[in-house]
Formats: C-alpha cells, structure tokens, sequence
C-alpha cells in the first residue's frame, strides 16, 4: 500500500468529499447495488431522480424480481444502457431463486450476477459489506494514468493491466469504503476530463503528469475513427388515437423498449406490413426533417412515415411484440427517447 497517496486522499475526502448522495445514508446491499450500477457511465446528477423513483417502485429484492420486465424498462427509459436494466432483473431473479432473496456476500459470487463487473462487484462490497476491494472506474482510471503517467489507452489489455495493478497497491486495507468513495470524487470533481483542478488536489506530490505538466496528454486516448452515420425509416401506424408499437428484441440497442418498426427504405414498407399485419395501407408522408440520435459509437438519422389506417389489422392480436396503444397510454411503455420526441 502506497501510505501517503491514500492518506492525502482521506484528508480530502474528509473535506471536499460527497457525503450526501442518496445512497450513502443507507447502505444497504440492495440500495448500493441500485446505485453502482445506475452510475455506470452515468453522471450523479442525471442518476439521482431515477434512483429514487426506482426505490419508491422497488423497494426490495424480491419486488424488483417480481415485477415484469417492461416495468423495470419503463422506470429506466431515458437513462440509457438498457441492458443495464435487463442484467438488474434478471440479477435479482438470481438472487430471489439461488441466493435465497439476498445480495451474496463472496466476490466470486458478485462477479456470476449479470452487468457486474470487477469495479461495480468492488465498490458494492466495499461500500456495503465493509470489505475492501480496489476499484477501477472511469474516474479512478483518470487518476492514476495521470498520476503515474500510464502509457496506452483502456481498451489495451497492458494498460488495464496496470491500471489494475496500481489500484491494488494504493488501496489501503482499512478505511476502504472512504478510500475508494474519495478516489471517485476526486476524479469526478477536480480530476476533470479537461482543465483539471490541480490547485485543489491532494496528490500533486504524488502526481507525475502535474510534476511535468503532461495533464493533456494522460489518459492517452485511442486515435478516433470517424463515427459512422445510419439511417432508418420508422412506420408510424395511426388508427384514430392509437398508434402501433412494436416490442424490439430483448439484446441489441433498445433492447425490450417498445418502439416504431423500422425499415431500410420506402420500398420496405409494404413488404412489412405483409409479413407483420398480412395486408397493405398506403403511406400518407414521409417528413423531410431528420431526426439525428447519437449513440457512443455512431448516429442515427431516423425518417418518419405516417400511414393512417381506416380500420385495425385483423391479425394484429397474433403477435405479441405488435400493440395499438393509444396516446393518452404512452407513458406506461419504456420508449427510446426519440420515438417518444417523435410521438410528441
Ligand atoms: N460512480 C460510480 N460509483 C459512484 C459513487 N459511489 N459515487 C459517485 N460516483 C460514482
């Protein structure tokens, strides 16, 4: 262990430190759970609404284990990385059939629940089993490649390999909650992406990229592709108020959300219909203003063609990933946040 480094940072984190989010005055299992995994890749500010409302809906284990997966998504939508809702589910069904009900207490164990990985497993049972295990999230990651100047980009297998090794060594055996709750805020409020805030930081002693003014170049960062553009053509079936829903595939992006069925093009369009209604409807007009949603690792330009309907398909109610929902019902089904802008 690397005495000063952790040292300097509890005495920060005694100080500047957050001591008041939601989850810290409770710490139960479930309720840290909850929270590490809604914080993955996401800001505390845009988490804490959704983390109370979950609470409120899904106080415990079993409930969240109880309810039905369009539930869960519902209350997720407009977080983002749906899966990690779907992996929270089904984790919680885990635990209600094989842990008896409970979070289990062993990292072997935490590391078999789905959406877990080494830092989230880390940072529950440090926050709430009082165990100590180094974490390693973006924030820590920042950290320490500035501070030991740590060459390669995080999708290198070397680098994260020694970013591990250098959280393992600073991570002190007692105090590790603090320790590693203080690591994440220095990274999250003064070791900043760009203009860090070194006049404010405890480590700069300790810190190689302060002492040779090299902050920019550390973390190194992977020589970026263009991000490709897609296209698509979502099918906006209306029939009086209602107007058809599709369930997407439980994997891939958006995945279980209710959204609009998609196409490639206009000459797809009956071709759909035929295959999931059994008959065709003309289109009444495609709007000429694109609607562009970005995603990490592309954009999407999604179209839209409205087709109204004088009357319900008759073999709609064959297929369960096909509804007519009405616009005043819209806000039970988890909708991508587009498809929810386009419906408005
Ligand atoms: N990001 C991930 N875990 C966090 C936590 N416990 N507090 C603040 N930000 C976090």
């Amino acid at each position: 262990m690397q005495d000063d480094f952790a040292e300097s940072l509890l005495g920060w984190f005694e100080l500047h430190g957050r001591h008041d989010l939601p989850w810290q005055d409770d710490k139960s299992v479930y309720r840290v759970w909850l929270s590490e995994i809604m914080l993955q890749q996401t800001q505390v500010a845009a988490v804490i609404p959704y983390y109370q409302r979950f609470l409120n809906r899904f106080p415990t284990i079993q409930s969240l284990a109880d309810a039905s997966i369009d539930e869960v998504l519902q209350l997720w939508q407009g977080l983002g990385y749906y899966a990690r809702a779907r992996n929270l589910h089904c984790a919680a069904q885990i635990m209600r059939d094989q842990h008896d009900g409970k979070f289990p207490t062993s990292m072997e164990d935490t590391l078999n629940l789905p959406g877990v990985g080494r830092s989230t497993a880390g940072a529950i049972l440090t926050f709430a089993s009082d165990q100590s295990w180094p974490i390693l999230d973006g924030n820590v990651k920042r950290v320490l490649a500035r501070c030991y100047q740590v060459t390669g980009w995080y999708g290198q297998t070397t680098t994260m390999k020694q970013l591990w090794q250098l959280a393992e060594t600073n991570t002190p055996d007692s105090k590790t909650d603090d320790y590693n709750q203080a690591v994440m805020d220095l990274g999250a409020t003064v070791c900043l992406k760009s203009k860090p805030k070194c006049d404010q930081c405890p480590l700069t002693s300790n810190c190689l990229s302060f002492l040779h003014q090299t902050q920019d170049r550390f973390p190194e960062k992977k020589p970026r592709k263009l991000k490709p553009t897609k296209h698509t053509l979502m099918l906006l079936h209306r029939y009086q108020d209602s107007v058809l829903l599709y369930r997407r595939p439980p994997t891939g992006i958006w995945g279980g959300l209710w959204s609009l069925p998609e196409v490639d093009d206009i000459d797809e369009i009956a071709d759909w219909q035929e295959r999931c209604l059994m008959c065709q409807y003309p289109t009444l007009s495609i709007s000429e203003k694109l609607i562009r949603h970005q995603f990490t690792h592309f954009s999407l330009d999604i179209s839209v063609a409205e087709i109204e309907l004088r009357a319900l398909p008759k073999k709609i109610s064959d297929n369960e990933n096909i509804e007519f929902v009405e616009f005043n019902r819209l806000a039970e089904y988890g909708l991508p946040t587009p498809v929810r802008k386009i419906l408005k």
